[in-house]
């Protein structure tokens, strides 16, 4: 095992993307009105004391809301992982992100990116300017998982719990305490700064690492639906009609999906539209199979099943 001092002598690079972990506000109570994404990679570096004298470089990929999260960046990033991935002084990498679409993120470069090295996504939900923000903590626990040895695959720190990128979900849409493994649980967690592992790290990923060498403008279009009371068929027909190639239906409960909107998936599929369903439940996914004749993502929440149908559609195109 390493020293303390071999330790910190470890390379790790951060790159920003935004979110609330750079973001600034007027007031120090705001908590909600706030500019996300306000501080660069290094300025967010620099306003975290516990983090000088450690080995970090940082490069700002973006400075967005992630609300407003695009394919384009998801390119960028994929592309900045994969040169300092591959750079050996390089231990692991830590990208700084919004909490609301960091799911999506992480499944995206889950899917594209073999992290043989950890790539450690971090947020915040209090903005740096907060009397007691969450993200020096969570940026100073993310740079300590990337430069631990061994560690490999894509992960998320959040409030000490390390969770795997393609377990995590955003469960709550204010507490600190946000998010969730689902039935999996944490991988590990942060304990005074030392990692205590409760299972396999995920695996390395990039699957479709291809989708990554196609043009830039040639996304396929997936659109997703949700399943409730008195849920309209017409949706799911305009979504066709307006170009959509695949569909996600987020379903009530085990994925079961409102009638009027079966019958339209039907016809989508008949006109060769790819359709799954998941649920719109937080937690638990779908389980086995149903009555609809409709195929299931499975475990993956509806916007991961989401960025599978598009790496799917992307990489078969030519
Ligand atoms: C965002 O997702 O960029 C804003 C919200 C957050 O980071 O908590």
């Amino acid at each position: 095992m390493p020293s303390e001092e071999e330790r910190a002598e470890r390379r790790v690079v951060i790159l920003g993307t935004g979110g609330t972990i750079a973001g600034t506000a007027a007031m120090a109570q705001d908590h909600t009105g706030y500019q996300a994404g306000a501080l660069s990679a290094a300025d967010l570096l620099a306003s975290v004391p516990a983090l000088a004298g450690q080995v970090l470089e940082t490069e700002s990929v973006a400075q967005l809301d992630s609300c407003d999260m695009d394919h384009a960046t998801w390119l960028k990033l994929a592309a900045a992982l994969q040169r300092h991935l591959a750079r050996p002084e390089v231990a692991g990498v830590v990208v700084t992100h919004g909490t609301d679409t960091l799911e999506e993120t992480a499944a995206f470069i889950h899917f594209t990116v073999a992290a043989s090295k950890p790539v450690v996504f971090t947020a915040a939900m209090r903005p740096a300017t907060a009397p007691s923000p969450d993200g020096p903590q969570n940026l100073v626990d993310a740079c300590t998982l990337a430069r631990e040895p061994g560690v490999q695959g894509v992960l998320a720190v959040l409030g000490g719990k390390v969770h795997a990128g393609m377990g995590l979900r955003k469960v709550h849409g204010y507490h600190v305490d946000a998010f969730s493994s689902g039935d999996a649980g944490p991988v590990a967690q942060l304990e005074d700064g030392c990692v205590r592992r409760f299972r396999d790290w995920p695996d390395t990923g990039g699957e479709w690492a291809a989708a990554l060498a196609r043009d830039d403008q040639a996304w396929p279009v997936v659109d997703i639906l949700t399943s409730h009371a008195g849920a309209r068929g017409a949706l799911l027909r305009a979504a066709v009609a307006a170009g959509a190639q695949a569909v996600v239906l987020a379903g009530t409960g085990n994925g079961s999906v409102h009638k009027d909107l079966l019958a339209a998936a039907h016809e989508a599929i008949a006109q060769g539209v790819r359709v799954l369903r998941a649920s719109r439940c937080q937690l638990g996914g779908v389980v086995g199979e149903s009555r609809s004749g409709l195929p299931s993502a499975g475990e993956l929440t509806a916007v991961q099943a989401r960025v599978r149908l598009l790496l799917e559609l992307r990489t078969a195109k030519d």
